[in-house]
């Protein structure tokens, strides 16, 4: 089955790790995409938001949450009492996967599969390891299902602090809403609202 783990260092830290990842071949994915897009953000950060997997913007300048989701994101953070230069970002997946409607049309963002999702995960679990969280924010349900397994569902347990065993480590994660939904939301501002304070409870864990 497709994986990451042939292609994950087992020493060097951060900067070894982003630069393995750039060459990474463990699922189709990176055929398309423009580049490999990885976490951003300091190895001790107290803080680390994971999200689905780069979008269009992110995919053109290789960061994580630079586009019309992060911006979103970020204002939210601070709303919350969150800097947003000290948490450690990232995404479940590395590679943007997205459909055109047509040739040469724009790109559409098209959800990571399980299998693709499953492969990507060394990358994510070495990230976890060196960064070693105080907190986890879990953004959405493809990071959700990624960290916790199939059955997780963010309606049921968004807003909450759940302590879970995660790579052999005892994790400290608050899952809400990706900021994507949030755009997407028939009612933004309160979907927005939800955001701000789910990112709440999060700010009060880490105190
Ligand atoms: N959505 C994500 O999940 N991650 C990004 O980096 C950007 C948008
Ligand atoms: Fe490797 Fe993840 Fe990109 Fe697939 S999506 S090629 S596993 S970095």
């Amino acid at each position: 089955d497709y994986t990451a783990t042939p292609f994950v260092p087992d020493r060097g830290g951060l900067t070894a790790l982003r630069k393995a990842a750039a060459n990474c071949r463990g699922c189709p994915l990176h055929r398309e995409a423009t580049q490999t897009v990885f976490g951003q953000g300091s190895a001790n950060a107290r803080v680390m938001l994971i999200g689905e997997q780069p979008g269009d913007q992110e995919d053109r300048q290789g960061r994580p949450f630079v586009g019309p989701a992060g911006k979103l994101l970020d204002r939210a953070l601070a709303e919350a009492g969150i800097d947003p230069a000290e948490a450690y970002v990232t995404n479940a997946v590395k590679h943007f996967k997205f459909t055109r409607s047509e040739p040469g049309k724009r790109r559409i963002h098209k959800a990571p599969s399980v299998r693709e999702t499953k492969a990507c995960g060394p990358w994510l679990a070495a990230e976890l390891a060196l960064v070693g969280p105080e907190l986890i924010v879990v953004l959405g349900a493809t990071a959700g299902k990624a960290l916790l397994g199939s059955s997780f569902r963010v309606t049921q347990v968004r807003g909450t602090v759940l302590e879970e065993e995660i790579h052999g480590r005892r994790e400290r994660l608050v899952p809400t809403v990706h900021p994507s939904a949030v755009l997407r939301a028939d009612d933004r501002e309160a979907a927005y609202r939800g955001l701000v304070a789910d990112l709440e409870t999060a700010a009060r864990a880490l105190g």
